[in-house]
């Protein structure tokens, strides 16, 4: 599903936020990027949305080499990645089901189809009944639940989280992970960064790559890492 290799990025001058990166990620992976903050993550989910380009090397996504991608093709590639943000990034002022609809909406498809997979999407994510709730009146982990809403409700072949569960607390952060797996379940590449190693316990079947100065010094499957990180610490 994504292809890394190589890859540098510089953002002022020959400070490097991401050093030589080469990663795969396979179809239907779940995978968490963890690492210190400053380690590289937000900027390589960057990379992979076309938020950002890279200073070098090359990207696939979905076979679409990014750096060959024209600017007018990114809202293509973008309507294949649903995005999920630390601040949920919701529209406020409008309600639950307005802000996944707005998603669609921008897409062109017709109402009855909207509203069909907007309150799929809400159903999925344990929202039904709260559809008509302006979305700053709900709880921290049900806004979060909006936006992850909004990031499937296109049916997008891959999800990238970026720090989904640092505003919320533990409890809620198991709910967030279990909604990814469930997602992860039905077919879709998850992608989760995180400084909050302890999350990739909860994945069972995840992998990780672990980012330090913007260098992988480590990727593999969760159980390999975790007894490599026991070693390191003991
Ligand atoms: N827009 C930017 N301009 C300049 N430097 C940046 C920018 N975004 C990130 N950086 C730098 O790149 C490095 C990696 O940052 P980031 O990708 O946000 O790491 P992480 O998400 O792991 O905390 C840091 O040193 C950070 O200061
Ligand atoms: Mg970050």
């Amino acid at each position: 599903m994504i292809q890394i290799y190589h890859v540098f990025k510089a953002y002022t001058g020959d400070q490097y936020a991401l050093s030589d990166v080469t990663l795969e990620v396979g179809k239907g992976d779940f995978l968490f990027l963890i690492g210190p903050s400053g380690a590289g993550k937000s900027t390589l989910v960057k990379l992979i949305f076309c938020a950002e380009q890279a200073t070098r090397g090359q990207i696939l996504v979905d076979g679409v080499n990014l750096q060959r991608l024209k600017p007018s093709k990114i809202p293509y590639l973008r309507r294949k990645i649903g995005v999920v943000f630390q601040d949920f990034k919701l529209l406020g002022d409008r309600t639950a089901f307005a802000n996944v609809a707005l998603a669609l909406e921008v897409l062109g498809h017709p109402r009855s189809y909207i509203d069909k997979k907007v309150r799929q999407a809400l159903r999925l994510v344990g929202l039904e009944g709260k559809e008509q709730h302006l979305s700053r009146r709900l709880s921290g982990g049900e806004q979060q639940r909006v936006a992850i809403a909004r990031a499937v409700a296109a049916d997008p072949v891959l999800v990238l989280a970026d720090e989904p569960t640092g505003n919320l607390d533990d409890e809620i952060t198991m709910d967030i992970l279990e909604l990814f797996r469930e997602i992860n379940r039905r077919g879709t590449t998850v992608v989760v960064a995180t400084h909050n190693r302890d999350l990739i316990e909860c994945v069972p079947g995840a992998k990780v790559a672990m980012l330090r100065q913007g260098m992988l010094v480590a990727s593999g499957a969760r159980e390999v890492l975790t007894l490599r990180l026991a070693a390191d610490a003991g």
